[in-house]
């Protein structure tokens, strides 16, 4: 088990990174300090750590609002506050915004990437004790057919800009292991649902039409596959790797958990009624189905027997009690999305929608 004291966490004030943040706080060992660096974009949100801030602040928790592409800033960080542990999630992360408009990525994924591994690399010059977590996505490994899964040893074949530039920080992090000598692991996660989303991903997107019984956009037959894992399973991986992965490894994270897309839409209607007591046909007849997404990737699936085995991790949360959990915290929770409609919010929607559907439909709902 590694002794770890400081934690920079990058991005932590996005879904991932706010949840893990709280798990390491609230439901792990960790006695040390969490520096929470965010450049706080559309997809962040600080409300998700108030309750953290006001209790751990100047003490264990501090946040700064940095660029992670900002090298003089992340060095003085890295001084101050003795890093020893990074773990890096701070990522343009939508596959549907990376094809609208793929620069963003390219910056804070691949030069953000470079720009921290260089400081850490310079920073920790004897390598000892220190760790560089990076969290990325099985989306790099491209796309299935009916059978087989991914595993650490899939040839990587990335399909949107997207999962590219992912691929592409995954490889400059594998590089400064076996360049540099500079410790290093990488997670390649399925698709995290949870509360504290953005909703322009599926789940949150689809609590938050529901929310207002408006069309639920399914891209192209439906039939796309996604392996689902709640959140907290992800923590709770990234938290044994941080521990006791091996320097060099790559682990992947899945939850033996695959949903046709539209099968999951039904799902979500079936929950969703149950818990606002209304009639199930009625969320059922939003379903329409919209043009698809180019290059939309058929199949993920994820093999994770190596975490399983050399970690003894093991995703604990069953789907559909995720989901209800998920969907009454969006419900109690409903400043979430509400704080969101703002301009940027429904212009990306209309935007999106649009660029999908044959009727182009009027999404403003104001
Ligand atoms: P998110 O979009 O919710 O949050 C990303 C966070 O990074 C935001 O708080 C944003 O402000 C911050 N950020 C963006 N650019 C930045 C920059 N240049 N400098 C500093 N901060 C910046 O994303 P998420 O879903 O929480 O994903 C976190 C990480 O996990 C990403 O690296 C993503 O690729 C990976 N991942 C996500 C999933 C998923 O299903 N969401 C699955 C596997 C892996
Ligand atoms: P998404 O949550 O964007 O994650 P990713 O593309 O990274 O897997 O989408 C999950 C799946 O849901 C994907 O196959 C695209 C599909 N999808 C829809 O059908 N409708 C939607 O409105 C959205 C946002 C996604």
């Amino acid at each position: 088990m590694r002794r770890i004291n400081n934690i920079l966490i990058t991005g932590g004030a996005g879904f991932i990174g706010s949840n893990l943040i709280r798990y390491i706080f609230l439901e792990t060992d960790f006695m040390g300090r969490i520096i929470n660096v965010d450049k706080l974009t559309y997809a962040s949100n600080l409300n998700n750590l108030s309750d953290i801030a006001s209790k751990f602040k100047l003490k264990r928790y501090f946040f700064k609002k940095v660029d992670i592409c900002d090298f003089e800033n992340l060095r003085i960080i890295f001084k101050k506050y003795q890093i020893d542990t990074v773990i890096h999630l701070a990522a343009e992360s939508h596959v549907d915004r990376s094809i609208v408009g793929p620069t963003d990525f390219i910056h804070t994924n691949i030069l953000g990437t470079f720009n921290l591994l260089q400081i850490a690399g310079s920073f920790w010059t004897d390598r000892k004790y220190v760790l560089f977590h990076h969290v990325s996505t099985d989306e790099v490994y491209g796309s299935l057919g009916k059978e087989g899964y991914f595993s650490e040893e899939t040839a990587y074949d990335p399909r949107s800009p997207y999962s590219a530039s992912k691929a592409s920080s995954d490889h400059l992090v594998k590089s400064y292991f076996y360049t540099y000598n500079l410790p290093v692991t990488v997670s390649n996660c399925s698709n995290n649902y949870g509360p504290r989303q953005y909703p322009e991903k599926l789940i949150p997107f689809m609590i938050s039409r529901m929310l207002e019984k408006k069309e639920l956009p399914v891209y192209g037959d439906g039939k796309n596959i996604r392996d689902w894992l709640y959140v907290d399973d992800h923590s709770s991986a990234i938290w044994k790797i941080i521990n006791n992965g091996r320097a060099g490894q790559t682990y992947n994270i899945g939850g033996d958990n695959e949903w046709e897309n539209i099968e999951l839409v039904k799902l979500l209607c079936k929950v969703f009624s149950e818990e606002v007591d209304e009639d199930l046909n009625l969320y059922e007849s939003l379903i329409t189905f919209v043009k698809d997404r180019p290059g939309h990737d058929k199949r993920y699936a994820v093999n994770c027997e190596k975490i399983k085995n050399e970690l003894d991790w093991k995703p604990s949360t069953v789907f559909e009690s995720g989901l209800r959990y998920t969907l009454r915290w969006y419900l109690k929770n409903d400043d979430f999305i509400k704080s969101l409609k703002n301009n940027q919010f429904e212009n990306w929607l209309v935007k999106n929608y649009n660029s999908r559907s044959n009727n182009k439909v009027n999404l403003v709902t104001r």
